[in-house]
Parts: C-alpha cells; sequence; structure tokens
C-alpha cells in the first residue's frame, strides 16, 4: 500500500516525502510543477535513497488522478497540492479558487471513486482569522479570513468535515501549520521561491547572499515587545514529521475529522528572527522599516498542545537550528533548484 503525496515535490511536500520514506512508508507524488521543479524529484530520491515515483499531472484532472488510483494501491493520500501566495491570491481569486478548491474537490472524488478515504490536509494557521488571540487553539472559532488564499482554505476545512458528515467511512486530518522556515540538513532540498519572495525567511537568505539589497520590515508600531510582527516559525522537518506522526494516527482506525496545529507555541518578531539569522551566518541583514503590510496581524503563534497529547509530536528544533539550515540550502543553491 502507497501513500499519494499530491505537491510532493514542493518545499513542505519533499520534506515529508524524505520523512515518510525514512519511516518505511511507500510515497508516490503527483504534482504538475506549477511551482516546484524536476530537479527537486531527484534530490528526493537521492535522500531517499530510491526512486520515488512521480506523476506529472494536475489534481484537477480527474482522468489523470483516476489513473494513479488504477496503478497503484494507494490507502492515504496528504494533500499539499495548491496555490499559496497571499497577495496573489488577492490579484487572482479565479485561479485560487480553481486550483485549491476545485483541485481538492476532484481528488476527494476520485478517491472516493477508488475507495480511498483517508487524508491529511494541509491547512493554515491564516484560518483563525483576525479575530482569535494567540495562543491559538484548534478549539476557537475558524473563519474572518482576509485574503483569496486564507479563504480557500477555511473552505477546504468545511468541504472536508461534510465529506465525513455524508460518510462515516472517511478519516480527515486537517493540520494548521505555522511559519514554516529552514531546509534539510543535507542542503540538497529547500524553500525554492519564483521571483521575489513574499515571505520573511526566503527573502532574508536572498538579501544575506547579496540577490537582494535590504530587508523591509513591514510595520515597527505593532503591540510586541519591540514592535514588529510575532509569528510562530516552525522548522519544516519538524512539520514533515508530524505529518508522519499524523498518518499513522489516521490509520490506526476511525478517526472522523480531526484538527492539529503544528507550531513551536514560540513567538519571535522580525527582529529576532533577524538578529538571530545573522548570529546563525555570519552576516548582515542590512534592513529600513516600512509601512505596515496590509493584512497582516500583530500576533499568531500556536498553542500546540493538542498534537502532543493526541498524535505524540512536538517540535524538536529551535530557531537556531531553523536559520543555520536556511542558510545551507541558501548558500548551496544561491539560485534554488536551477544551478
Ligand atoms: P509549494 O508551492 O512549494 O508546494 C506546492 C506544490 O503543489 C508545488 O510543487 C506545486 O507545483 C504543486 N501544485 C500546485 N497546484 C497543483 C495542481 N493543481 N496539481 C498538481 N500539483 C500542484 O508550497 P509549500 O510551501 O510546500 O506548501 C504546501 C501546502 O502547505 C500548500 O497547500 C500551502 O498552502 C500549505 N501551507 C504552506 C505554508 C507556508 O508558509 N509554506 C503555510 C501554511 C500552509
Ligand atoms: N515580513 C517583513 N518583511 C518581509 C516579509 C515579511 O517584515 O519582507 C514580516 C511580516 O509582516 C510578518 C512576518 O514577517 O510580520 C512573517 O511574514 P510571512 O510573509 O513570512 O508570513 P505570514 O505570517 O504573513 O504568512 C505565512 C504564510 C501563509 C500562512 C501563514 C500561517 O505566507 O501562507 O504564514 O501562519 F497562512
Amino acid at each position: 500500500m502507497a501513500i499519494l503525496v499530491t505537491g510532493g515535490a514542493g518545499f513542505i511536500g519533499s520534506h515529508t516525502c524524505v520523512a515518510l520514506t525514512q519511516a518505511g512508508y511507500e510515497v508516490i507524488i503527483v504534482d504538475n510543477y506549477y511551482n516546484s521543479s524536476p530537479k527537486s524529484l531527484a534530490r528526493i530520491c537521492e535522500l531517499c535513497g530510491k526512486d520515488i515515483p512521480l506523476y506529472e499531472c494536475d489534481i484537477r484532472d480527474r482522468a489523470g488522478l483516476d489513473k494513479i488510483f488504477k496503478e497503484n494501491k494507494i490507502e492515504a493520500v496528504i494533500h499539499f497540492a495548491g496555490l499559496k501566495a497571499v497577495g496573489e491570491s488577492c490579484q487572482k481569486p479565479i485561479e485560487y479558487y480553481d486550483n485549491n478548491i476545485g483541485g481538492t474537490l476532484t481528488l476527494c472524488d476520485v478517491m472516493r471513486h477508488n475507495n480511498c478515504k483517508n487524508i491529511v490536509f494541509s491547512s493554515s494557521a491564516t484560518v483563525y482569522g483576525m479575530h482569535n488571540v494567540s495562543p491559538l487553539k484548534e478549539t476557537m472559532p475558524a473563519g474572518g479570513t482576509t485574503n483569496p488564499y486564507g479563504t480557500t482554505k477555511y473552505m477546504i476545512e468545511i468541504i472536508l468535515e461534510d465529506i465525513v458528515k455524508s460518510d462515516s467511512d472517511w478519516n480527515v486530518t486537517l493540520l494548521r501549520y505555522f511559519n514554516p522556515i529552514g531546509a534539510h540538513k543535507s542542503g540538497r532540498i529547500g524553500e525554492n521561491p519564483n521571483g521575489i519572495p513574499n515571505n520573511l525567511m526566503p527573502y532574508i537568505t536572498q538579501v544575506a547572499i547579496g540577490k537582494l539589497p535590504e530587508l523591509s520590515v513591514f510595520g515597527d508600531d505593532y503591540d510586541t515587545h519591540d514592535g514588529t510582527g510575532v509569528r510562530d516559525y516552525i522548522h519544516v522537518v519538524d512539520l514533515a514529521e508530524g505529518h508522519v506522526k499524523a498518518l499513522n494516527n489516521i490509520l490506526e482506525g476511525k478517526k472522523g475529522v480531526q484538527i492539529f496545529n503544528l507550531g513551536t507555541g514560540h513567538g519571535y518578531s522580525v527582529l529576532d528572527i533577524v538578529k538571530a539569522f545573522e548570529q546563525a551566518s555570519g552576516r548582515k541583514v542590512p534592513y529600513k522599516i516600512a509601512p505596515r503590510r496590509p493584512g497582516d496581524i500583530a500576533t499568531c503563534y500556536s498553542d500546540p498542545t493538542k498534537a502532543k497529547e493526541v498524535l505524540g509530536w512536538e517540535a524538536k528544533r529551535g530557531l537556531e537550528e531553523m536559520c543555520e539550515d536556511s542558510w545551507r540550502w541558501q548558500s548551496m543553491n544561491p539560485n534554488g533548484f536551477e544551478d
């Protein structure tokens, strides 16, 4: 029996494929390479020490997906495939709803027809919206999202919950990620953003390597310890290991819908991250204070207790290691997978 990983060539998916293989699972990837590269697959195979089959296919392609299920015995799906840029989603809402929601509906329908009813879904802390106060707990009301990307995550959570209500054979695990950074220790796989990065850590690493002149810190007048935004940064390998635990849990038997935060429970400000990165890399990160970024909130961090109690998972890697590993990846691969 195999685990189908949608979006497995991407940032979080690639690390999860390695962690799944190390845990003894047989992995099959489906990816359309919209935001990734075949070179990522080559490196996943290198780290796994074996060939990992990848179907180059869009998850909205019903016939293509069905063929994958017919050719393999798939026990569960870990569903990463989707578009993820918050700002872009405001410019291209149709593309975001079509890819994220349309893709998930097609995937679930094909799963149903092939009697595979176990799914782990990549949700996001963004579903907690603007109004809940950190530390964020799974019992808090979701919704109040502020951009189409976040709304797709919230809507998909509801869709998956409705599927379980309609057919109790389904097992759905919703994993709400906080801010994944870092990279595999080997420096062989990592985050490979297209164009100018939107997220803080890839922006910092590109400043440190000289590809970008300076970091803009979006706001220094928030109600936080130094006025800059506070987030819960989590090492991507910890996140990947969280998926293995979630999968083990779902395959143990009847679970229905389960929701888990995957975060560390610690909040760090933008300037904390700059300082930690400078220490870990030995590089200066010039920055300027810029206006607040629309849609940002002051503080967002998790209460990760439930994942520890139910899944036996907790993040093990601290900020120093996250910064070291982000820097190793960037410095070994100045142009990402394009070298
Ligand atoms: P990524 O862009 O690196 O990976 C997504 C992968 O999905 C890419 O390889 C892309 O080519 C593929 N893909 C996209 N649309 C597809 C389609 N229609 N058919 C087949 N493949 C498709 O992103 P990531 O950072 O690894 O994120 C993975 C998931 O986690 C996404 O669903 C994202 O929304 C979610 N998430 C990410 C973050 C984050 O900060 N990185 C935070 C919370 C949630
Ligand atoms: N920031 C800067 N300068 C930059 C980029 C970011 O100051 O160039 C700041 C932001 O204002 C924020 C913090 O750094 O205070 C983190 O910003 P990111 O863009 O890295 O991450 P977000 O918290 O905004 O969002 C990320 C993902 C979302 C996901 C969310 C979950 O982009 O997809 O984490 O918490 F939903």
